[in-house]
This record gives structure tokens, C-alpha cells and sequence, in this order.
């Protein structure tokens, strides 16, 4: 068997990257260990920047994401009692959009398969040769080979990928707390995002539509989900968003709940040979900020062109300068997602100077333009290098 582009996992990256070579007619296999119905289950995030939205509409998936994505203008920050809003658009320029992720991968996952497109479910990748570029995989209780000319590696934290990629560094930070979140059929208590400090903890109110919401809260990193009725998760979320005037949380039915785990992971260099890492699978960020999706569709928006460059000249220069132009995106990302969920967490055994300091810091990100100004472009996300 052999194809362009083998993708391993059919997540955003996967898919998008996919749908991208199909439209400059070159060919690619995508290999996924779950089920179709477990790839579009899985929740996960939802805040696009407009870079994000652009590549997905550019990328011919975009007309679903136009009738039902919320388009946000501002966020708020809540701390002391009080909200603070910091104008995104005002600052910037530029928009957001909620989304969800869950979506992204439906509407791909259509559209490839309407045009025709090979994406294998319940395809598991167990081994990956960057340099004789081959990718073996399980499927119905057999192994199989594809060849390739090129391999995406784009299987999350937990693929094949990455270990098949010698040499790579890799940097580490974990964070001493998790988030619980949840999807609750109730409209939203607040129009923009909510991201909240309070001494009992973090939380965070987004939103998936007009009668859905999703919340997160501050947890322990070995936290028991079982130990969170939805009474307590309600009564917890009520208590950190809590305001001095009459602002109400409205509770309602729960639907998905979870625990993740916080970490910041980069691997350098994101390519060996003819294996490039794109997505989770080279980097991971805490989610505060909402930067790991938006990540993944930018590393494969610049592996796209650099393909497209490729085999439409021959030249490698594009794919050379591949893992550099990415882990500049990357490592801005990383800071700013760094930035935010230490300027939110309550660290666990954090003393009042630390806490003052926070306060601050807080202050001064409301209060200053220059200091809301750079949360603001960060948040609505830097423009794209590499691609025209
Ligand atoms: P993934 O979405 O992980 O896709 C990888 C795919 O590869 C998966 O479908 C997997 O099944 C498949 N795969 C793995 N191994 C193999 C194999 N051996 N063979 C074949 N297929 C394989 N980001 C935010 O911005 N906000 C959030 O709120 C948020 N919440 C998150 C919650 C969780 C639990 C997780 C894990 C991530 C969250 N993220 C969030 C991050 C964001 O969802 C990811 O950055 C995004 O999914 C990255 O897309 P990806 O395609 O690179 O990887
Ligand atoms: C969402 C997740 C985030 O991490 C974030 O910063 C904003 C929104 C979300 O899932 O909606």
C-alpha cells in the first residue's frame, strides 16, 4: 500500500492537514486508532483564534463554522469580587470564535470522506520509519505497511510519533493542579468568557452555544472524579465566580464530565528525515488561554505549504525551515499559556506574598492598555509565518 502523506491520528491536526493536501491534489492516507464516533465525542476545546478560522474557511470547512460559531469581542477577568473586561477587538483588531472542537473534527471528517478521502478508524500506528518513510499499522487483527513519501506524525502526546523521531529534546513543566470540566445543558450565565481568581481556586465559564456551557474548575492533580457530585461541582463553581453585586451562576443538567491534567511539553526539532510532528504530538500547553488547537492548525497549515512547495517545484526549502518557523509560534504559545495560568491558579500552599503579588499583577493587567494590550494580541494569536 502506498500513498503522498501518510497522517497518523485523525485528530484536528490529522484532518486539517488532510483536507489541505487534497485541495492542492496531493494524496494522503489517514491512520486512526479510535472510532469514528469516539474521534467526534471526545470534548475538548473551543476557543478559535481568527487565524484558526480563516485556515479552516481557506480549507473549504468553514460554512457550518459561519452559522454557529460565536464570534467574541472581549473576555472578562474576575478577581476581588468584580469583573474586569479586557476589549480583545478594541486592543487588536481581531476577533475570536467559540467553536468546538468536536465540530472542527466532524466537519472534516465529512468532508474528506464526501470527497472521496482515504481515513481508516480503528487503524492503530505501531511503528513509523522516518528515513525508508513507512508507517505499520493494526486493523481488523492484521498488520499492514503503508509507504509514503512523507510521514505526518500528528497522534497526540500519547502516539508513536514522537518516539520514532531520534534525537529530539524535549522540555517539561507540570503543574501541581488539574482542571474539572464539565458540559451543562444550560445557557450561559455571560456572554464573553469568564476567567475568574479566586482563593478557592481558578475557574473558567465558556460557552459551546446558546443553550450549552462549559465550565472548568481548579482541581488537585490526582483528582477524584467520583468525589464531584453535580450539586458540589455547581455549589464550587458558584462560589468562585461569585460577585459583590447580584450576578448569578444558573446551574443545569451535566452532560460530560473529566479531569486533565496540566502540562507544558515541547520536543525539538518537530522533524527528522521525512517525519514531521505536527499538533500534540511535539507540544502540549496547559489549556488556560486555549492555545493547544489553535497550535495544532498552525503546524499544519505551514506543513501544507511547505508539501504544496514541494511537490510542485521540488525545492525543500519550506520543509527545512519547517520545525523552525513552528517552534517560534510554539514557543510564544507556551509562554503566554505559562503566563496565564500562573497569573489565574492558586498555587497549593501559595503564602500571602505570593498572593499579594498576584493580586497585582491582576491590577495590572486591567488597568494598564499595555498590559491588557499584550494579553490581548496573544489571545487572539500572532500571525502566521511561513505561509502566504
Ligand atoms: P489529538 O486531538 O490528540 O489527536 C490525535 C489523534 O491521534 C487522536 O484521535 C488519537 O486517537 C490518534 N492516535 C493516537 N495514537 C495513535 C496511533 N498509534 N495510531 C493511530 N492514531 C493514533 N485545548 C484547548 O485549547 N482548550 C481546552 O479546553 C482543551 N481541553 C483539552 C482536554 C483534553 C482531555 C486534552 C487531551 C486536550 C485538551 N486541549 C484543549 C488541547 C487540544 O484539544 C489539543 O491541543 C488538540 O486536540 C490537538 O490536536 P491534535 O490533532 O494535535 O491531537
Ligand atoms: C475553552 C477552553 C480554554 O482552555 C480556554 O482558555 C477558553 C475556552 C473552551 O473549552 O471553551
Amino acid at each position: 500500500m502506498r500513498t503522498q502523506v501518510a497522517i497518523v491520528g485523525a485528530g484536528p491536526a490529522g484532518l486539517l492537514l488532510s483536507q489541505l493536501l487534497h485541495r492542492q491534489g496531493i494524496e494522503s492516507v489517514v491512520l486512526e486508532s479510535r472510532d469514528r464516533e469516539y474521534v467526534e465525542r471526545r470534548q475538548r476545546a473551543g476557543m478559535l483564534e481568527q487565524g484558526t478560522t480563516d485556515v479552516l474557511r481557506e480549507a473549504g470547512v468553514g460554512e457550518r463554522l459561519d452559522r454557529e460559531g460565536l464570534v467574541h469581542h472581549g473576555l472578562e477577568l474576575r478577581f476581588g469580587g468584580a469583573g474586569h473586561r479586557v476589549p480583545l477587538t478594541e486592543l487588536t483588531g481581531r476577533t475570536v470564535t467559540v467553536y468546538a472542537q468536536t465540530e472542527i473534527v466532524k466537519d472534516l471528517v465529512a468532508r474528506r470522506l464526501a470527497d472521496g478521502g482515504d481515513i481508516r478508524f480503528e487503524a492503530e500506528a505501531v511503528a513509523v520509519d522516518p528515513s525508508a518513510p513507512s508507517v505499520t499499522f493494526r486493523q481488523g487483527g492484521r498488520t499492514h505497511t503503508l509507504e509514503c513519501d512523507f510521514v505526518a506524525g500528528c497522534d497526540g502526546f500519547h502516539g508513536v510519533s514522537r518516539p520514532a523521531l531520534p534525537g529530539a529534546r524535549t522540555y517539561t513543566r507540570e503543574y501541581p493542579y488539574a482542571w474539572l470540566g464539565i458540559l451543562a445543558d444550560v445557557p450561559p450565565s455571560t456572554e464573553e468568557l469568564i476567567y475568574a481568581n479566586h482563593e478557592r481556586g481558578f475557574a473558567l465559564h465558556s460557552l459551546r452555544g446558546p443553550k450549552v456551557s462549559r465550565l472548568y474548575l481548579q482541581v488537585a492533580p490526582d483528582e477524584d472524579l467520583s468525589a464531584w457530585s453535580d450539586q458540589r461541582i455547581w455549589d464550587e463553581l458558584a462560589a468562585r465566580f461569585a460577585t459583590d453585586d447580584d450576578w448569578e451562576l444558573t446551574p443545569g443538567p451535566i452532560t460530560d464530565k473529566s479531569v486533565t491534567p496540566m502540562r507544558s511539553f515541547v520536543a525539538e526539532p518537530m522533524r527528522h528525515d521525512r517525519l514531521f510532528l505536527a499538533g500534540d504530538a511535539a507540544h502540549i500547553v496547559p489549556p488556560t488561554g486555549a492555545k493547544g488547537l489553535n497550535l495544532a492548525v498552525a503546524d499544519v497549515t505551514v506543513l501544507a505549504a511547505a508539501l504544496t512547495e514541494y511537490y510542485a517545484t521540488g525545492s525543500r526549502t519550506l520543509l527545512d525551515s519547517y520545525s523552525d518557523i513552528c517552534l517560534r509560534r510554539v514557543w510564544r504559545a507556551e509562554h503566554f499559556s505559562y503566563w496565564m495560568t500562573t497569573l489565574l491558579h492558586v498555587e497549593p500552599g501559595a503564602d500571602e506574598f505570593a498572593r499579594r503579588l498576584q493580586r497585582s499583577h491582576l491590577d495590572y493587567v486591567v488597568s494598564s492598555t499595555a498590559a491588557s494590550t499584550s494579553l490581548a494580541e496573544n489571545y487572539v494569536g500572532l500571525p502566521l509565518e511561513g505561509v502566504a
